[in-house]
């Protein structure tokens, strides 16, 4: 494969930092960096990257925390939904719909997937999704915050589903499930919620 993925759980809320990275060009990202970047630098450092974007999957502040402490340190822009700025003023750059940029040889692609907040976005990468708060293993954010849309949600997460082949990993943004990841198909089956995404298929005897 010729991504990097590497998954980091800080903070007391288990959330998920990853960062990614392409294999050839060693131009990395970072997702969501926590205010303790300690094992990030380390991790950047070992893995020989040049890191290019601070991609955040939404505005909250357990996600955006270590933002402006790692441009300080990489220079990296920081990139994230327009629908979030009142949530985070200080990114360099506001996606207004679904975005398509290289890191490296790697295609990354930004999917608006509202719900959570209204500036929700899963970033995509060679079969694997990184989906913040949208999607957990098993279960999905919550939508009772201001700019919580519950319907939304669902209507982002079936998008998704119907978008993306059943094998594309899932990589959540706490580490709330039953395993650290998972896939598209195992979260139509087993996911919680999955009835209400047009996916649940009953277990017949
Ligand atoms: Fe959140």
């Amino acid at each position: 494969m010729a991504l990097i993925v590497k998954q980091i759980k800080t903070g007391a809320m288990e959330n998920f930092t990853y960062i990614i990275g392409c294999v050839e060009k060693r131009e990395g990202a970072v997702i969501d960096p926590q205010e303790d970047l300690t094992e990030v630098l380390e991790s950047i450092k070992a893995l020989e990257l040049n890191i290019v974007y601070i991609l955040n999957t939404h505005g909250h502040a357990d996600h955006v925390a270590g933002n402006a402490a790692l441009k300080e340190i990489t220079g990296a822009e920081i990139v994230m939904h327009e629908g979030d700025r009142d949530r985070y003023p200080d990114a360099d750059v506001y996606l207004t719909g679904d975005m398509h940029t290289m890191l490296g040889n790697i295609e990354i692609k930004a999917v608006h997937t509202p719900g959570h907040t209204p500036g929700g976005v899963c970033y995509y990468a060679e079969e694997n999704l990184f989906t913040g708060d949208t999607l957990f293993v098993g279960d999905s954010g919550r939508t009772d915050l201001p700019g919580g849309d519950r319907p939304k949600l669902g209507e982002s997460i079936r998008h998704l589903m119907n978008t993306f082949s059943g094998d594309t990993r899932v990589w959540p943004g706490h580490d709330l499930g039953s395993m650290e990841y998972s896939t598209l198909d195992w979260e139509k089956s087993n996911n919680v919620n999955a009835r209400e995404y047009g996916f649940f298929v009953p277990f017949e005897i």
